[in-house]
């Protein structure tokens, strides 16, 4: 039986069909509310508003519960490869042993970008942040494949999936080579995704590189947590500047951009710069809770809040627990650390955070555990981007083939001046 919710107004009922998804979450449909009302919504900031239907990741903010395809986000950091959860989310099953040693077998042998693109590396300073060079070598991307950019023919898209998910990577270890003056090292295709990935960050020429195993598994670790997040900025980002047709290395390149603010993945280098300021000032952590309650600071403690999660972020949780462990194996002590549990325990006393119900979210502890493997701060949220991808391509799939076709394009309410005359220069005042 259909449900509706009736709206009043201006003396006339309206009513509203409710949609149910498959986790009995409620929405309240709108889309033709204008055209029958003349109403429109506002929602500034989204958070209340569904941008589409998707099948891709589920979260329950309240109760700290995230699954991608319906798999929680714990299995899939503990049992799972980066590489299976990225045809998961792309392709919505996990792959059988063939399926999964085919798109491997894609990923490896899409690993070199043309050699061209090596000489644009060359036009950004040495300062360059590496997300400013991450997006538009992704951008530049689109001009070697001019035959492949309809978004609307699928054995297209089915050609870029694999090459960006492969080239990403190969482009984020070259711009960290080239950042501290060293020869980039081309990948080594007998490698699993992410130990080609260490490989080309940490081998040089002069000698023999062995990838640690236990590295390996920790970056599989990571980027699984960081994979999707359904309708977050930047996915939201990609979905949007796909909207408008515009090719699928365009969207993804947005979607870095909008990655890039401190709000969002840009945060984990932010948590990592706080830390060794409040370490810097002895340790102090009650100095930085005061300051993140002081409106007028403009300070916000870094890796804490979350839009959606009010309870716990369970990606935070994974990483909290993995941090001692990890360290431990890789015989590494880190002060910060420290220092983050100390922060985050005065924190989660304090009324300020628990009334606002303000927990550490995935980026809290992430950076500990990036610099443990000796991947420098700036080169945190290209991380994250190399997670998120998979998430970004799923999305962008997913909305040109079961969305509704229709430009991203919402509405406003208009509060400047009303209609006034033209007034010659000479007149102003
Ligand atoms: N430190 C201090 N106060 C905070 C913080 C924080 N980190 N986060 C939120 N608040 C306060 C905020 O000032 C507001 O207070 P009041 O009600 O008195 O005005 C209240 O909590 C609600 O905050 P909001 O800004 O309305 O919440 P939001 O849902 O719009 O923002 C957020 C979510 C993640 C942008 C925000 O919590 C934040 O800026 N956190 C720090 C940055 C961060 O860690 N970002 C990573 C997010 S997780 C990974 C990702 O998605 O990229």
């Amino acid at each position: 039986m259909s449900e509706f919710a009736e709206l009043k107004l201006d003396g006339k009922t309206y009513k509203l069909p409710i949609i149910t998804g498959t986790e009995d979450e409620k929405a309240i449909d709108i889309r033709k509310l204008r055209a029958e009302t003349n109403y429109i919504t506002l929602d500034s900031g989204y958070g209340n508003s569904g941008s589409c239907q998707s099948s891709i990741t589920f979260i329950d903010g309240d109760k700290g519960i995230l699954r991608y395809r319906g798999y929680p986000i714990e299995q899939l950091a503990e049992k799972s490869t980066f590489t299976e959860t990225a045809y998961l989310l792309v392709y919505g099953k996990l792959p059988t042993a063939t399926e999964l040693a085919d798109f491997r077998e894609m990923l490896t042998r899409h690993s070199l970008i043309h050699e061209d693109m090596l000489h644009f590396y060359d036009g950004y300073p040495s300062t360059a942040h590496p997300m400013a060079i991450l997006s538009s070598m992704v951008c530049s991307l689109s001009s070697y494949y001019p035959e492949w950019l309809d978004p609307h023919d699928q054995n297209q898209v089915n050609q870029l999936v694999p090459r960006v998910l492969s080239k990403i990577r190969t482009i984020a270890a070259y711009s960290f080579k080239k950042s501290i003056g060293q020869p980039v090292i081309y990948p080594k295709n007998s490698l699993d995704y992410c130990a080609n990935f260490l490989y080309m960050m940490f081998a040089v020429p002069s000698e023999p590189y062995e990838v640690d195993e236990e590295m390996v598994k920790t970056l599989n670790m990571l980027l699984i947590l960081h994979a999707d997040h359904e309708q977050n900025c930047s996915t939201s980002t990609v979905r949007m500047v796909g909207s408008s047709d515009a090719n699928l290395f365009a969207s993804i390149a947005a979607g870095i951009l909008a990655l890039w603010g401190p709000k969002h993945g840009g945060a984990n280098q932010e948590v990592m710069e706080m830390l060794e300021t409040i370490q810097r000032n002895d340790g102090d952590v009650k100095k930085a809770i005061e300051m993140a309650k002081d409106k007028n600071s403009g300070f916000r403690l870094m890796g804490f809040g979350h839009r959606v999660y009010k309870n716990h972020d369970p990606r935070a949780q994974v990483i909290k627990k993995a941090c001692d462990r990890i360290l431990a194996k890789m015989n590494r002590v880190d002060p910060l650390l420290e220092i983050a549990k100390r922060l985050e325990e005065a924190a989660l006393k304090d009324s300020y955070f628990v009334d606002r119900k303000l927990y550490p979210n995935v980026d809290f502890y992430s950076g500990v555990i990036y610099r443990a493997m000796g991947i420098p701060t700036p080169m945190f949220t290209v991380m994250f981007a190399l997670g998120r991808l998979p998430g970004w391509l799923a999305q962008w799939v997913e909305m040109h083939r079961d969305g509704e076709g229709r430009i991203d394009r919402p509405r406003q309410i208009y509060k400047g001046e009303t209609v006034r005359d033209y007034t010659p220069i000479a007149q102003r005042k």
